[in-house]
């Protein structure tokens, strides 16, 4: 079925961390963008396109609005919908009395069913288009996720997660299991439809030598698959791994040893990464998750972006909300969230920047940027629409926001998911915002009696 939308629309062409904003980033004022089996067939100046559409295309108008790209959340677990807000706990104490709580209701399918709906639902409340979900270690949840994603045809990234120790015995397999189960998954769902395989080793303390090695075995035995992980998230943490695997060379090193390192591979967090680690990941071309509201959840510290996007070294970063860690399903929050972080250390990221991180950053840190993450004639046509009167504030805040970067700032600052208007995905229409009480009408409510 072919859908036309015409609206103002913000992409990136290239990466503003490495050239000028002004080179990397399309803005047009008043776009049509077409799309026709879930692919963008057309897109430009409405001046130039409309006179190309046959006249039973119907044109959906967004005004007062920025239609792009899908967000992209490069890490998150599906599992933790419900325990998202668990109070006061860092990383290993909240693993252990909420995480590894929550999870063993996952091997009943039902269940997983259910919570794979709600978190797909939010995602989409949200204007994510796609994410890299941690299931947890029961294939089960795998199953219900993939099915879930697979109906409403979105590009998602996810993998039953590997631990055979320091976990409750009802959430551990064991390295042959693992590795076995790892491998059905793959060939019952990657690459099936838009679905993409992800090897999880939920983080090195959780995993024996014998497991990281079959994994790393598996990852490489399954090219195009993705691997993702914990690395460098909590001191606490990074002194056990240091116990854990003496042998090794720091946390990054652990995944180095077995084979888990290099294109599609993506690791949360990176709060503590030395210059040796940034190094490595530079190298190998592996990429880090950048979790800023699960970082200052459990006050796990401040990831450098700046550091990380080092122009002699620079690494693959995506912007992800490592919910139920993470706050907030929405990417607009986690922006505004990294703003804050980066800010704490002196380095303002600029609102081009940080829509790139949750754009076609985050699909380039996912190898996916020939697919997803831009608006362009023949990408996927996975498309969010922002509306710029969403809240009272951020219509009255949005009249005097000069131009596009100041729009996007705004949008970061005071947008959330009552912001997201419509998502597309592959070309459908899968959540359009409730017809709501405008602010005029509001405003009209309290005035008149
Ligand atoms: N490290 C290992 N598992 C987890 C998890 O579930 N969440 C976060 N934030 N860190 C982890
Ligand atoms: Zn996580």
């Amino acid at each position: 079925m072919v859908h036309a939308i015409r609206g103002s629309v913000v992409t990136f062409k290239a990466n503003p961390f490495a050239l000028p904003v002004s080179e990397c980033l399309t803005y047009e004022e008043d776009a049509i963008i077409v799309m026709d089996g879930g692919i963008i067939t057309a897109f430009g100046p409405a001046s130039e396109i409309q006179s190309t559409l046959s006249k039973d295309i119907h044109v959906t108008r967004y005004n007062d609005s920025l239609i792009m790209p899908g967000f992209i959340d490069c890490h998150v677990h599906y599992p933790q919908t419900e325990i998202i807000g668990a109070y006061g706990k860092q990383l290993l104490d909240w693993l252990n009395k909420y995480t590894f709580v929550a999870e063993q209701a996952f091997r009943d399918k039902e269940h997983a069913s259910e919570v794979a709906r709600v978190f797909l639902r939010e995602c989409l409340r949200a204007g994510t288009t796609t994410a890299t979900v941690f299931c947890t270690v029961d294939p089960t949840s795998v199953d219900a996720f993939f099915e879930k994603s697979q109906k409403l045809n979105m590009r998602n990234i996810a993998g039953k997660v590997l631990m055979d120790r320091n976990a409750p015995q009802a959430l551990t397999d064991t390295p042959q299991s693992g590795y076995d189960q790892t491998k059905e998954l793959i060939a019952r769902w990657h690459g099936n439809g838009r679905q993409l395989y992800c090897v999880t080793p939920r983080f090195a303390p959780t995993s024996t030598p014998e497991q990281m090695e079959m994994t790393g075995a598996v990852w490489q035995e399954h090219p195009g698959t993705y691997l993702q992980s914990h690395v460098s998230e909590n001191k606490g943490e990074i002194e056990w791994v240091k116990e854990l695997y003496p042998d090794c060379n720091g946390y990054l090193d652990v995944y180095d040893r077995y084979g888990q390192l290099g294109p599609r591979a993506i690791h949360g967090h990176g709060v503590h990464l030395t210059e040796d680690e940034f190094q490595v990941l530079h190298d190998t071309g592996t990429a880090i998750s950048h979790c800023p509201t699960s970082n200052l959840f459990l006050g796990s510290g401040l990831f450098s972006l700046e550091t990380a996007m080092k122009s002699e070294r620079p690494i693959r970063v995506g912007l992800a909300t490592d919910l139920g860690a993470g706050t907030n399903f929405s990417q607009l929050v986690t922006m505004n969230e990294a703003y804050k972080v980066a800010q704490m250390s002196g380095y303002s990221l600029s609102a081009p920047h940080a829509f790139y991180l949750a754009t076609r950053g985050a699909a380039n840190a996912l190898y996916l940027d020939d697919k997803i993450g831009s608006i362009e004639v023949g990408m996927e046509a996975d498309i969010t629409v922002l509306d710029l009167n969403a809240t009272p504030v951020l219509e009255y805040r949005m009249k005097y926001a000069r131009d596009i970067d100041e729009m996007l700032f705004v949008l970061m600052t005071l947008g959330d998911d009552r912001t997201a208007r419509a998502t597309y995905v592959a070309g459908e229409l899968l959540y359009s915002r409730n017809p709501h009480i405008t602010n005029e009408q509001f405003t009209k409510s309290l005035t008149t009696d």
